[in-house]
């Protein structure tokens, strides 16, 4: 099976190939972080346009390079949620017109599942091994941030354990980012500068550290740096910047952390994966991994372009409905919220 998947959902126009072994043939990404940069996060308005300037040629690429023609694909997936809608809307409609011109079958696709996912990607020859369902997927996101126990790769066999209550973990880097004048988004650059810092020499709080809490919140550790700065002036000198960020790193990466082994222990699961653009993370990678070996578990941490925002997690999860015999009707609509069942409200906690 040959699915090609487009993803649209944000400030990314994505496309690959992906076969049913999970090999990725190709895979197109055009990111619009330099159109938003100067305004300090993704303007809707400015991302759909784009979408719609660049969907056709990355779509094109992304079959040149896997050395294949739309009629020799199974079938078309497609991100239809969560996502801002005029974004997705450019994707799904470019998908539909693909699939009734070719006479494809169309699937849309979460979004989250596909991070959820990632990790069956294979992206090179020499084939990684692939975690074992039921596992628990720590996500951690622009968007979200939450855990999850995989029973398939069904959209109804995934629960979410517990989540974030304000903000996502990468809201956060790209908060403090923008706090400390790092440019956006401030993830890839806060993980570069920690990597110089001392993070044991500013101190703050891990959040929800009850035991029994499976759910986040990130919006006071960018309260945190914030009064840090307040109290003592933005970072003069690149000694101050590093540790500044390695300390503000080290708590998002101990919070998420713990509450992945926390909900592996709960689940009884003997496999955690991540997913989510955090999850592209330094720290967090070498942390889950060590953490892992540790506690005898077995940890799946995907490629970094596994984890940024691709369309080969939006083809492979096409190919697995496909594989179960399922598809989209031409009544496919593009919707800002996920599908996934939801344990933590936002603002509120706990359902
Ligand atoms: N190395 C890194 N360290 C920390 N954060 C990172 C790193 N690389 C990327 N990020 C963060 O990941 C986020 C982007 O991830 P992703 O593209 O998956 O999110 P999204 O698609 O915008 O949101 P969602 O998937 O929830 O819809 C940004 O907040 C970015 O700062
Ligand atoms: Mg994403």
């Amino acid at each position: 099976m040959l699915v090609l998947g487009i993803e649209s959902s944000c400030d990314e126009t994505a496309a690959a190939v992906v076969d049913h072994t999970g090999l990725v043939l190709s895979d197109v990404v055009h990111s619009q972080v330099n159109l938003h940069a100067q305004y300090g996060g993704i303007i809707p308005e400015l991302a759909s346009r784009d979408h719609l300037r660049n969907i056709e040629p990355v779509v094109s690429e992304a079959l040149a390079r896997a050395s294949t023609t739309i009629h020799q694909l199974d079938g078309i997936a497609v991100t239809q949620r969560p996502g801002l809608v005029g974004a997705l809307l450019v994707g799904v409609q470019a998908a539909k017109g693909l699939a009734w011109g070719s006479g494809k079958r169309l699937v849309g696709v979460d979004h989250l599942v596909g991070h959820l996912l990632a990790a069956y990607l294979q992206r090179s020859e020499l084939r990684v091994e692939t975690p074992q369902f039921p596992y628990v997927c720590l996500l951690a996101s622009g968007g979200h941030t939450g855990l999850y126990r995989l029973e398939s790769s069904k959209p109804e066999d995934i629960v979410e354990l517990g989540a974030t209550r304000d903000d996502a973990a990468g809201e956060a880097f790209d908060k403090v980012g923008k706090l400390l004048d790092l440019g956006y988004p401030g993830g890839p650059t806060i993980d570069r500068l920690a990597k110089a810092g001392n993070p044991s020499r500013y101190s703050f709080t891990v959040p929800m550290q009850a035991k029994d809490s499976l759910e986040f919140s990130f919006s006071g550790i960018k309260t945190q740096v914030a009064s840090h700065v307040e109290r003592h002036g933005k970072p003069t000198s690149a000694a101050d910047l590093a540790d500044l960020c390695a300390a503000f790193q080290r708590t998002v990466v101990t919070s998420l952390t713990r509450k992945l082994f926390a909900a592996a222990a709960r689940e009884g699961v003997s496999d955690v994966v991540i997913g989510g653009g955090v999850a592209a993370n330094r720290e967090l990678r070498e942390t889950v991994l060590a953490q892992a070996q540790k506690r005898g578990v077995r940890a799946f941490v995907p490629d970094i372009a596994s984890c940024t925002d691709n369309a080969a997690m939006i083809a492979y999860v096409g190919l697995t409905a496909l594989e179960r015999g399922e598809s989209s009707g031409w009544d496919l609509a593009a919707t800002s919220r996920t599908a996934l069942a939801r344990a933590t409200r936002k603002g509120r906690g706990m359902r």
